[in-house]
């Protein structure tokens, strides 16, 4: 599996970005201050990972999805990986992640690679969402945010 920077953005670039974030807003503003990276299998695109530099010594995964015909087969670990790695060899110190407090298997994913929960954002998918988003039969309301020290 090859994972390089995103040169061109394609539909499919925006159709996996999306599936993870469904704000078309946050993400077209979000991705322009980030450093944006794709994964291929035989030279298609299968998943990507978003980072963005919040604050000093810090590095965001503000997004990460991988292609559902491609799901579970281990490239998200693998782009989480990659993200750790270039965190480190680009001197940051923490990288951060948040998902909502329904995404069961994504908190079991992030947790399995290192990250620890830091704290709750109560309501933020009411505050920045116009429409209720409905996961594992819950309407996810709260963001946990994660962190790992690399
Ligand atoms: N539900 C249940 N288990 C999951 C999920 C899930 N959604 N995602 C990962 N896992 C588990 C796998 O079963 C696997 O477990 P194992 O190691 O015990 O066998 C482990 O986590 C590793 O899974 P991968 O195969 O590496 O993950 P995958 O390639 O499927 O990618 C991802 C995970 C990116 C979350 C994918 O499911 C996806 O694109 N989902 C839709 C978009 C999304 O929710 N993105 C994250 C939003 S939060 C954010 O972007 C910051």
């Amino acid at each position: 599996m090859l994972i390089r920077k995103v040169e061109t953005f394609t539909p499919t670039h925006l159709e996996l970005l999306l599936s993870a974030d469904p704000n078309k807003e946050l993400v077209e503003e979000y991705i322009k201050r980030s450093f944006c990276f794709e994964s291929l299998d035989d030279g298609h695109v299968t998943g990507i990972v978003v980072l963005l530099p919040t604050r000093p010594e810090t590095l965001e995964i503000v997004n990460i999805a991988v292609l559902e015909q491609f799901q579970g087969q281990g490239i998200g670990e693998q782009l989480i990986s990659f993200a750790l790695t270039q965190a480190k060899e680009h001197s940051y110190k923490t990288v951060e992640i948040g998902t909502g407090s329904t995404s069961f298997g994504q908190l079991y994913l992030y947790q399995k690679c290192g990250f620890r929960m830091t704290g709750i954002d109560r309501d933020f998918f009411i505050r920045h969402y116009d429409e209720e988003i409905l996961e594992n039969k819950l309407v996810l309301k709260d963001m946990v945010r994660l962190s790992i020290d690399v």
